[in-house]
C-alpha cells in the first residue's frame, strides 16, 4: 500500500515525505518539476534512508496518472501539485485554472477508476477571502480575492460536491502561512527569482543574496502597525498531513481543517526573531502596503486537535533557526 504525493519535490510535498516515510509509509511522487529539482530526493533518502519512487511527470497527464495508479497499490493521495504565485495569478489567470483546476479533476477520475478514496488536498486560508474577524474557524464564509485563491477556494468545492456522493473520503487541509525547514539543514524553502513571502526573503537577505527587507506598511491596525500572520513550521504541518492521511482511511466524507498555531507574528516581530536566530542584522525600510494584503490572519486549531490529534509544536524562534540552517548550508538554493 502507498500513499502517492502530488507536488512531493516541492516546498512542504518533500518535508512531508520525510515523514510520511519516518512513520513507515511507503510513498510515490509525481512532480513535473516546474518549481522544484530532482536534488531534492537526493536530500530525503540522505534523511530517511529510504529509496523513494519518482514520475517526472503532470497530473494534468491522465495516461502518466493511469500507468502510475496501475503499476502501483495506491490507497491515498496527498495533492500538492499546484501554482502558488498570488501576484503571478493575477497576471496569469488561465494558467492558475488550468494547472491547479484541471490536474486536481483528473486525478479525481483516475482515482475513482482505481478504487482510491483518501484524498487529502493542500488548501490554503486564503479561501477565507477578507474575513474581518479572527481567529478563523473552518465554518466561516468562503471566498477569495486572487485567482490563486479561487482556484483552492473552487477546489474546496468541487470536492465538496464529489465526496457527496459517499464515494469518498477527503480531507482539506488549509495551510496558513508554512515556514522553517528540516532541522537537518538538507531540505528547505528555494523559490525561484525574488521571493514573493517574507521569510524566504528575510533569510535571502540574512545571506547576502538581497541587500535590504522591504515592510509592506506599518500603518496597519496590529500591535506594531505591520502585518500579523499565524506562521507554522513546516515539519508539524508534514506531520499534520501524515494525520490526516490516517484520518482518511478511518472516515468517509469531507472535512475542511484549519493547519495553524492559532498565534499572530507580526512582521517585525519575525524580523527580530530571524536576527537572533542568525546573529545577522537584517537592513530593513517601510514601504507602502502591498495590494490585497490584511491586517492580520490567524487560526483557529481546535478542530485539528480534536480530529487528526494534532497540533504545532514548534515556536517562531524554532521556526528562524531551522531557516536560518537550511539558509546558510545552502546559500543559492538546491
Ligand atoms: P511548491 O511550488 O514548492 O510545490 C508544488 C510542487 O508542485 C512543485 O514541485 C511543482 O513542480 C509541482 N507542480 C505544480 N503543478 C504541477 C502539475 N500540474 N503536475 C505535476 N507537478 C506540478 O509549493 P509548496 O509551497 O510546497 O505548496 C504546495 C501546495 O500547498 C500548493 O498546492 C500550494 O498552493 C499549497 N499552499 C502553499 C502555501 C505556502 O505558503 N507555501 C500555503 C497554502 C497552501
Ligand atoms: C506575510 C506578511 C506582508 C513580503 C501568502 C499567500 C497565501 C499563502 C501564504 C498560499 C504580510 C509582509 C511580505 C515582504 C513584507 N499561500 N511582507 N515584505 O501574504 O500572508 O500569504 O502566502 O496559499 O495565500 O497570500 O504571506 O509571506 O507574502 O506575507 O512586509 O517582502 O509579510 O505584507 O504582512 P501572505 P507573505
Amino acid at each position: 500500500m502507498s500513499v502517492l504525493v502530488t507536488g512531493g519535490t516541492g516546498y512542504i510535498g518533500s518535508h512531508t515525505c520525510v515523514e510520511l516515510l519516518n512513520s513507515g509509509e511507503d510513498i510515490v511522487i509525481i512532480d513535473n518539476l516546474y518549481n522544484s529539482k530532482t536534488e531534492v530526493l537526493e536530500r530525503i533518502k540522505k534523511i530517511t534512508g529510504k529509496d523513494i519512487t519518482f514520475y517526472n511527470a503532470d497530473v494534468r497527464d491522465k495516461a502518466a496518472l493511469t500507468e502510475i495508479f496501475n503499476k502501483h497499490n495506491i490507497d491515498s493521495v496527498i495533492h500538492f501539485a499546484g501554482l502558488k504565485a498570488v501576484g503571478e495569478s493575477v497576471e496569469k489567470p488561465m494558467l492558475y485554472y488550468d494547472n491547479n483546476l484541471i490536474s486536481t479533476i483528473n486525478l479525481c477520475e483516475v482515482m475513482k477508476e482505481h478504487g482510491c478514496k483518501n484524498l487529502v488536498f493542500s488548501s490554503s486560508a486564503t479561501v477565507y477571502g477578507n474575513a474581518e474577524k479572527m481567529p478563523l474557524y473552518e465554518d466561516m464564509p468562503l471566498g477569495a480575492i486572487n485567482p490563486y485563491g479561487k482556484t483552492k477556494w473552487f477546489i474546496e468545492e468541487i470536492l465538496r460536491d464529489e465526496a457527496k456522493t459517499g464515494n469518498w473520503s477527503v480531507v482539506l487541509l488549509r495551510y496558513f502561512n508554512p515556514i522553517g525547514a528540516h532541522e537537518s539543514g538538507l531540505i528547505g524553502e528555494d523559490p525561484n527569482g525574488i521571493p514573493n513571502n517574507l521569510m524566504p526573503y528575510i533569510s535571502q537577505v540574512a545571506v547576502g543574496r538581497l541587500k535590504e527587507l522591504s515592510v509592506f506598511g506599518n500603518d496597519y491596525p496590529t500591535k506594531d502597525g505591520t502585518g500579523v500572520r499565524d506562521y507554522i513550521h513546516v515539519v508539524d504541518l508534514s506531520k499534520g498531513h501524515v494525520k490526516a492521511v490516517e484520518y482518511a482511511r478511518e472516515h468517509t466524507g469531507c472535512e475542511a481543517i484549519n493547519l495553524g498555531t492559532g498565534t499572530g507574528t507580526s512582521v517585525l516581530e519575525l524580523k527580530d526573531a530571524f536576527e537572533k536566530a542568525s546573529g545577522k542584522k537584517i537592513p530593513f525600510k517601510i514601504v507602502g502596503r502591498r495590494a490585497g494584503d490584511p491586517p492580520t490572519v490567524y487560526a483557529n486549531a481546535d478542530k485539528a486537535k480534536k480530529l487528526l490529534n494534532w497540533q504545532a509544536e514548534y515556536d517562531i524562534n524554532k521556526m528562524c533557526e531551522d531557516t536560518w540552517r537550511w539558509q546558510s548550508k545552502n546559500p543559492k538554493g538546491y
